[in-house]
């Protein structure tokens, strides 16, 4: 099976699961989701993502009776049924009224997941990337289903035979539009402050506590464009690409000061999915 998928009770295959247009995330984007990787009935950094999916739709407001224990059974179970050994897991919950009526009063939610195989390799560096102004709107820090900018700037990438848009903000380099984005200068790994410009990404969190056990200095503050360009390395992190280097951006090349210091962080923060699936094996 290459796909699996769940909407509020049914299993199935993605392609036979069907979305009704009460729900509030075809008409308004109005649902948030959270991304994960699993290998059987294990998810990585499960607690994280079930707690930032459950803070996420509770600052937005939906209604729902779903326990954290809950979720995780159930995106196991589904982890399991799916029968992908490596997995990437999507799990989304909209509002669902029968009007299209742009209040959201009184609604109840909807709860989707899908499955589908991923394939996570000890890739560390050769990013290509582009910039873009970010002109997103003031909830990055909310996982919601509101992606326009960033599929207009992932693809803007991919057209140019990138990996990644960065985006810029007032002169400050805020995320990418799937990852967060660092900088390494002189030893110190520098990052994004976590205000409402970026997402707090998981894997952000995990580089910050691998650079902690390696005796890195974690500096979070904004960095500018030129710093981008200028840094002795730039790591980019998510869930499902872990940490990677970049070494052009804008066809300039980057990065590439302190390779050693880099490839230890990035080995370092692989060995922890390679830990993870070795429980599971
Ligand atoms: N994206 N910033 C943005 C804008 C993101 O969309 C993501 C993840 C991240 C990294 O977050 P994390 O470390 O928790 O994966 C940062 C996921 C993968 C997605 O939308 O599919």
């Amino acid at each position: 099976m290459n796909s699996y998928a769940y909407y509020n009770g049914k299993f199935g295959k993605r392609d036979e699961i069907n979305i009704p247009l009460s729900d509030r995330s075809i008409f308004f984007g109005d649902a948030i989701y959270d991304a994960a990787i699993g290998s059987f009935d294990r998810i990585l950094w499960e607690d994280e993502h079930i707690e930032r999916f459950l803070s996420n739709a509770q600052k937005i407001g939906i209604n729902h009776s779903y326990t954290k224990r809950f979720l995780s059974d159930l995106l196991r179970e589904i982890g399991v049924k799916s029968m992908i050994k490596s997995y990437f897991i999507y799990f989304q919950l909209s509002r669902n009224s029968s009007n299209r009526t742009h209040s959201a009063n009184g609604c109840d939610s909807n709860l989707l997941i899908t499955v589908t195989p991923i394939k996570i390799t000890p890739h560390y560096s050769g990013l290509k990337m582009i910039t873009t102004d970010d002109k997103r709107y003031g909830f990055c820090n909310i996982k919601t289903v509101n992606l326009l900018p960033a599929v207009l700037s992932a693809t803007d990438a991919e057209n140019k035979g990138c990996d990644e848009a960065v985006f810029i903000k007032n002169g400050y380099v805020t995320e990418c539009t799937k990852s967060n984005i660092s900088i390494i200068k002189q030893g110190r790994v520098v990052s994004h402050p976590k205000t409402n410009d970026i997402l707090p990404g998981i894997a952000r969190e995990h580089l910050m506590l691998c650079c902690e056990s390696l005796g890195i200095e974690f500096e979070e503050r904004k960095f500018t464009k030129k710093d981008l360009i200028d840094a002795d390395e730039i790591l980019v992190t998510s869930t499902t690409k872990l940490c990677q280097c970049a070494e052009m951006i804008d066809g300039i090349s980057v990065g590439g000061k302190n390779p050693i210091l880099a490839r230890k962080i990035c080995e370092n923060m692989y060995d922890e999915y390679a830990d993870f699936c070795r429980i599971n094996e």
